[in-house]
């Protein structure tokens, strides 16, 4: 039996696409990972957001084992029960959408969310927003603003604009009669954890419905309780047409959702589907989280913990001269520097805190939903520390 983790060149044989940030991490517990050395982390990234329920949760490995040994896969032209539960929990919490397609990532929801928009309305044009990130299949990348992440990949899918959040003139003129969709991010996280004024979402959500225009949020990353509130948009008193969910909603394991209205969606049967999407495995793990989100009542954990702690940034860093803001809702925060945050998400992992960048400047903070208050000043401290040395 080995005693010791056997561990190969980590980089020889990976695609080498994330950037390797040098540690190999065997496990977690909580809000903490421990990496080959035996060192701890403090997961201050929830791996992009995904592990909502931190690290080696309990209830969530027990619902998983429990289903893997009951039944894994089950295509979506048969039923199941785990997957009609989460439905029904999922068209519960999204009331008045209705309908729910379940796939594996976030990318795959904004896709199909796309491909719905165009079906309904026959017509072809996207409007995004510009700092969008919707994800990196061809046509989630279209939607997407970075030239980091579009620019080795054309030519794209044609029929895409972005506007600048903020600027109505120039939403007013790109929702067209040839619009079948608007798409935004209510807090953009990739963008630099952007929050995008409400009074700008309702007018774009009052042209869209005029003009007979999808209103898509990609709740992707700031659905299942990471602002506060179950859903992004809730902030702003929207009612969304189509809602893109996944990161959070399965814990850690690969599960996409979009919500929608039946009676306003069209979409043959047979034309869109995913071979994975719905297995009773992922939807068991997101079963587990909404369960423990709901008993645990995290979302209001998050709502209270989440001001705190960007109170607490904002109180230190006031006088800080590399920060140029502090920003954010729940627990998703950013701290806007005048340099790179690169150098500073390293000296964080050097004393044990494992954070995000969020464009070049940005430090993007997205703790598990159960941390609790000691973890996040310990992390708040560390940053500090840094930042005002
Ligand atoms: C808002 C948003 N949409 C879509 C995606 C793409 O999700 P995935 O990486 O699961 O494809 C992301 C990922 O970061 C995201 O933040």
């Amino acid at each position: 039996m080995t005693t010791a983790p056997l561990i190969g060149n980590p980089v020889q044989h990976d695609a080498g696409f994330a950037g390797f940030r040098g540690l190999t991490l065997l496990r977690g517990e909580g809000s903490f990972v421990t990496d080959s050395c035996g060192k701890r982390f403090f997961d201050g990234t929830s791996m992009y957001g995904v592990a909502s329920l931190g690290h080696g949760h309990a209830g969530l490995a027990a619902a998983l084992s429990t289903q893997a040994q009951t039944l894994i896969s089950c295509f979506g032209s048969f039923a199941n029960n785990r997957r009609t539960e989460l439905q029904l929990r999922l068209t519960n919490l999204l009331s008045p959408l209705d309908r729910i397609f379940l796939c594996n990532s976030g990318t795959e929801a904004v896709e199909a969310a796309i491909k719905m928009a165009r079906a309904t309305t026959g017509r072809s044009q996207t409007v995004a927003l510009t700092g969008a990130f919707h994800g990196r299949t061809l046509g989630a990348l279209s939607a997407t603003f970075r030239g980091l992440h579009r620019d080795a990949f054309g030519p794209l899918v044609t029929g895409f604009t972005h506007v600048r959040p903020g600027d109505l003139e120039a939403l007013d003129a790109a929702l067209s009669d040839q619009v079948a969709l608007f798409l935004f991010e209510p807090v953009q996280g990739e963008g630099g954890v952007k929050i995008i004024d409400s009074n700008y979402l309702l007018e774009a959500q009052r042209i869209c419905r005029e003009r007979g225009i999808l209103f898509v949020a990609d709740e992707v990353q700031t659905g299942i309780g990471r602002t506060g509130l179950m859903f992004g948009y809730q902030h702003a008193d929207l009612e969304p047409d189509v809602v893109c969910l996944a990161k959070g909603l399965g814990g850690g394991v690969p599960i996409g959702a979009v919500a929608f209205r039946g009676e306003q969606v069209n979409l043959n049967g047979g034309s869109h589907g995913s071979t994975f999407g719905g297995n009773p495995l992922s939807c068991a793990a997101a079963l587990a989280v909404l369960e423990t989100l709901e008993r645990e009542g995290l979302v209001a954990h998050v709502a209270e913990l989440g001001d705190r702690l960007l109170r607490r940034f904002e109180r230190s860093l006031r006088d800080c001269k590399e920060v140029r803001a502090v920003r954010g809702i729940g627990f998703m925060i950013g701290i806007e520097l005048s340099v790179a945050s690169a150098p500073l998400q390293r000296a964080l992992q050097e004393r044990g805190f494992l954070t995000l960048g969020a464009g070049p400047r940005v430090l993007r903070l997205l703790p598990p939903l159960n941390s609790t208050w000691p973890e996040l000043e310990d992390l708040a401290e560390a940053i500090c520390q840094e930042l005002l040395q």
